[in-house]
């Protein structure tokens, strides 16, 4: 399925994007520029689109993932709708084919463990797209957590309602992004959650206030919500010997340290990239098919997040507006 493109070059890797509406076609866009990869063609049972895609790109388009792999491909990203990942991934994985599955990983942990277990079986490549661990700003923070002791981890991700409501609400959509941070910066798994959910406006949860405790014994907090009128993403870290502060919109990461008995401290601006993370996402994915290497995030990291997530979900009833009480009336 491979073509050589110079005698010593690496072959050209045939690759292709499953569901091709606002981050499938983010996928092929990227992945018509990048070194070393082909865009053969994208899949996307809205005709309409995958042609406009196709077209826009030059590739092929195509209804389905059976025809998309019938043209034969070494990899493709996996960019429909949650609750098809499984299925889909699994058809790519019986061809051989690596894969780059959008997160969530699935629509549920065993889904996402099945995945899991037929890509190992194949022997063949699966990341899961937490694009954030991409994002030069949330790279700048890993690096200054090195050999940091960390205790604490805020995190807010909050913004409007999105334009087309899905079926899953901010947990899923928006907390598996910080989940998946919280793990990766402490390097350690969440073992206690507590959850606070709220749907004031729409039917499942659209506020949610998280806490949760790692096995380190960090602890980490997520505000997040589709109720603010502009979108926010924020994350504090405090160390024993640090203070970070960083906003993942602007790319700014500032970090207090050298803290004096007399309250003074020192301060400075880290030195943050300006790559795209979709791009990195997508290089890191390429390099791990070609290296036959564990990629950047596995299924397995995938799963994990994604467990929290369901945890925090299932952990009490998510209070309704109907549920409200008046407030308090304080007399006197
Ligand atoms: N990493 C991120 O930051 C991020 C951001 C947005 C979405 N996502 C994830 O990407 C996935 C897609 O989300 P979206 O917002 O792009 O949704 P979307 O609705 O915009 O796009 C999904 C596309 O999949 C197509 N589709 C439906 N059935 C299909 C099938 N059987 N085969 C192929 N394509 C099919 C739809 O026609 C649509 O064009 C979800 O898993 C979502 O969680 C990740």
């Amino acid at each position: 399925m491979t073509q050589a493109v110079k005698p010593d070059a690496a072959p050209l890797l045939r690759v292709g994007v499953v569901g091709v509406g606002v981050m499938g076609s983010n996928h092929a866009r990227v992945l018509t520029g990048l070194p070393g990869a082909e865009l053969v063609g994208v899949a996307d049972p809205d005709v309409r689109q995958a042609d406009f895609v196709a077209r826009t790109l030059g590739c092929a388009a195509l209804g389905g993932v059976d025809e998309l792999l019938d043209l034969g491909v070494d990899a493709v990203t996996i960019a429909a709708p949650t609750h098809l990942h499984r299925d889909i991934a699994l058809a790519c994985i019986a061809r051989g084919v690596h894969i780059m599955v959008e997160k969530p990983i699935a629509s549920s942990v065993e889904e996402g463990r099945e995945i899991i277990t037929a890509a190992r079986r194949a022997d063949v490549t699966l990341m899961v797209g937490h694009v954030e661990r991409f994002n030069p700003a949330v790279e700048a923070i890993k690096e200054a957590l090195r050999n940091e002791d960390i205790l604490s981890i805020a995190i807010t991700r909050v913004g409007p309602f999105p334009p087309r409501m899905s079926n899953v609400g901010v947990v899923i959509d928006l907390a598996v992004h910080d989940i998946d941070l919280i793990r990766w910066f402490t390097d350690s798994e969440i073992v206690e959650v507590q959850p606070q959910l709220s749907s004031a406006v729409a039917e499942r949860e659209d506020i949610a206030l998280l806490q949760f405790r790692t096995a380190s014994g960090v602890l980490a907090h997520i505000n997040t919500n589709w109720l603010t009128p502009f979108k926010a993403r924020q994350v504090t870290v405090a160390t024993r010997g640090k203070y970070i502060m960083a906003d993942l919109l602007t790319r700014q990461v500032t970090e207090c340290f050298g803290f004096q008995p007399d309250g003074s401290y020192s301060m400075r601006h880290l030195s943050v990239g300006h790559a795209e993370p979709l791009r990195s996402e997508l290089l890191a994915f390429l390099r791990a098919v070609r290296a036959g290497s564990a990629a950047a995030v596995t299924g397995e990291e995938g799963v994990a997040s994604l467990e929290i997530a369901i945890r925090c979900l299932s952990h009490r009833p998510t209070a309704t507006a109907a549920q409200r009480q008046a407030p308090r009336v304080v007399v006197g």
